[in-house]
C-alpha cells in the first residue's frame, strides 16, 4: 500500500509569543516539523505535503532540508484543518493510496501507532487516532457506537453529554486519499468556529455508507505544542525516553536527568557520561568512551576509547579518534586528532591536523583566523607542543617536531626540529634580593608617614 503524508504546518501558534512559525520552534535540537516528519519517514510515503501558510517560506525550508522530496503547499488562509488539507489535493492527484494526516506542532505519535492505523484501514474507509486523555479539556470528542466511530464533536459544538466524553481527538487521520479529498468536499463551516473542519469527514462518511473506527495510543504521543510551556514540557518527554534507551542499550549514565540529548544522539555501548553533559545535533560517540561532566559536544564524532573533558567543548567537524584526550577548558572546532594525540588543557585548536601520539601543552593555541579568512594548522604525529605556543595559520609543524614553551610559530617547522621563537632570558646575580629590599624600605616609609 502507497502512503501520502499530509502534514498541517500553516498555523501561526499565536501562543508562542514568537516571530518563528510554531512548527519550526526546537526540541531536542530539531523543530517539531522535523520530530513529526522523522517518525512518519519510517512508514516510507510516497509522497509528504506540508501544508504551509505563516511563514511559509521558512516552514519550506525547514521540510525540505529534511527531506528534499517534501512537497510544500500554501494555504494562504487558514480557514480550518479541512481546508488545510484541501490544499494538498492537487499534490495528489496522481497518487493512490492511503493519506495519513498528521500536525507538524504534534512531535511524538510512533510508526508504531501510525502502522496500527494503516491495519485498521483494512477494514474501515476513514481511521482516527484517539487517546483517553486525562484532562480532556477543549479536545474534539469521538462518539463511538461500538468499534464504529459515529463522528467527532468540536469542544465548542459539543453538548454537555459529549463533553462528558473522555475519547479525544488527536488530529491524526487516515483514509484513502481520493475518498479523503470527496468527504473534504462536503465538509462545510457552519459551526461555532465558523471554520471548515476535518473532524466533520467522519459523519459525513458514514451518511454516505462508508464506515470509520478509532485506534487509539497513549495520551504521550499525542502532545501537542501551543506554547513555551508546551514545548519544554515536549523536551522533557523527549529527554526522559532518549535517556532510558541509552541506558537499555548500554550507555552508562551517572545522572542521567543532568544530560541533555538532541534528537539523533548516539552513544555506543560501555560509554560513560558523567553530569551535566549537552549534546547538540549530529553527535556520535563510539563504544567505551568517557564523556566527562560539564563537557558541551555539537557535529563531531568521538571514537572508542576516547577522553573527552571535565569541560571540554567540541564543535562541529571535530574528529577524535581512537584513545585520544581531551582535557578541561578545550575547545575543538573543524579538527582531526588522531589517535592517542592529547590536548589535556586549555587550549584552543580549530581548523588542524594533529597527528597520531601528538602531545599538545597547556594553552596551546591555533591562530587560524586572520580576521578576514580561516586556515589550516598541521602538526605532526609524534610531536611535542610546549605550553603556550601560538601556531599562526596556515602553518605546519613536522613528525617527531618540538616547540619550545611559549613559541610563536610563524613558520613550518620540519621533522624532527625544535623551534623556538621568544625573547633570550638575561638572569643578574643578586638583583632580586636587591630589589626586595628596596621594595620594603619604600612600604615601610609608606607606613610611616600613614601614622
Ligand atoms: C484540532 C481538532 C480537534 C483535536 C485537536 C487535537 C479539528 C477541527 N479539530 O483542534 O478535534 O482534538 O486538533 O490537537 O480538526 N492548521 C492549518 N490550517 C488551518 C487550521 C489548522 O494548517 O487552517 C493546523 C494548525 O497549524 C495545527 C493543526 O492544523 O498544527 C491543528 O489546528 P488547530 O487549530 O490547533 O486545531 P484544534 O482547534 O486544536
Ligand atoms: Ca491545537
Amino acid at each position: 500500500m502507497s502512503i501520502a503524508l499530509i502534514i498541517l504546518a500553516a498555523g501561526k501558534g499565536t501562543r508562542m509569543n514568537s516571530d518563528l512559525p510554531k512548527v519550526l520552534h526546537h526540541v531536542a535540537g530539531a523543530p517539531l516539523l522535523v520530530h513529526a516528519m522523522k517518525s512518519a519517514a519510517e512508514l516510507e510515503p510516497e509522497k509528504t505535503i506540508v501544508v504551509a501558510g505563516h511563514g511559509a517560506e521558512q516552514v519550506s525550508a525547514a521540510a525540505t532540508a529534511f527531506d528534499e522530496n517534501a512537497h510544500v503547499v500554501l494555504q494562504t488562509e487558514q480557514l480550518g484543518t479541512a481546508h488545510a488539507v484541501a490544499q494538498a489535493k492537487e499534490a495528489l492527484s496522481d497518487f493512490n493510496g492511503d493519506a495519513i494526516v498528521l500536525y507538524g506542532d504534534t512531535p511524538f505519535i510512533s510508526p508504531e501507532t501510525l502502522v496500527r492505523m494503516i491495519e485498521a484501514r483494512k477494514k474501515y474507509a476513514v481511521v482516527v487516532l484517539g487517546f483517553e486523555a486525562n484532562d480532556p479539556g477543549r479536545y474534539g470528542r469521538l462518539v463511538m457506537a461500538g468499534d464504529s466511530l459515529s463522528k467527532i464533536v468540536e469542544f465548542k459544538d459539543a453538548s454537555d453529554k459529549e463533553r462528558a466524553i473522555t475519547l479525544c481527538n488527536s488530529g491524526v487521520i487516515c483514509a484513502d486519499a481520493s475518498v479523503l479529498f470527496d468527504l473534504i468536499d462536503a465538509v462545510g463551516n457552519d459551526n461555532a468556529s465558523g471554520e471548515y473542519y476535518l473532524t466533520d469527514i467522519v459523519e459525513i462518511a458514514q451518511a454516505k455508507g462508508l464506515s470509520a473506527t478509532s485506534v487509539t495510543c497513549d495520551e504521550s504521543e499525542t502532545l501537542g505544542v501551543n506554547s513555551r510551556v508546551q514545548l519544554a514540557e515536549s523536551d522533557a518527554i523527549f529527554q526522559a525516553k532518549a535517556r532510558l534507551a541509552l541506558m537499555e542499550s548500554g550507555v552508562t549514565l551517572s545522572a542521567p536527568d543532568t544530560v541533555y540529548l538532541s534528537h539523533d544522539t548516539y552513544i555506543g555501548p560501555d560509554t560513560i557520561v558523567e553530569p551535566n553533559v549537552v549534546f547538540g545535533p549530529e553527535v556520535t560517540v563510539e563504544n567505551g568512551a568517557h564523556i566527562r561532566a560539564f563537557s558541551h559536544l555539537e557535529g563531531c564524532h568521538v571514537s572508542r576509547g576516547a577522553v573527552v573533558g571535565p569541560y571540554a567543548r567540541l564543535r562541529p567537524g571535530t574528529e577524535l579518534a581512537e584513545f585520544t584526550r581531551v582535557g578541561n577548558f578545550v575547545e575543538i572546532k573543524n579538527a582531526v586528532i588522531d589517535e592517542g594525540a592529547k590536548v589535556n588543557h586549555l587550549s584552543y585548536i580549530g581548523d588542524a591536523h594533529v597527528g597520531a601520539r601528538a602531545n599538545i601543552g597547556a594553552g596551546t593555541i591555533t591562530c587560524n583566523y586572520d580576521g578576514v579568512m580561516k586556515h589550516q594548522t598541521e602538526i605532526g604525529a609524534d610531536s611535542f607542543i610546549g605550553s603556550n605556543t601560538l601556531l599562526v595559520a596556515p602553518v605546519s609543524v613536522g613528525a617527531n617536531a618540538m616547540t619550545a614553551s611559549g613559541t610563536v610559530v610563524t613558520k613550518n617547522v620540519p621533522d624532527e626540529a625544535l623551534a623556538i621563537a621568544r625573547s633570550k632570558q638575561e638572569n643578574k646575580p643578586g638583583l632580586a634580593v636587591k630589589l626586595f629590599d628596596m621594595l620594603k624600605k619604600k612600604k615601610a616609609s609608606k607606613a610611616k608617614g600613614a601614622e
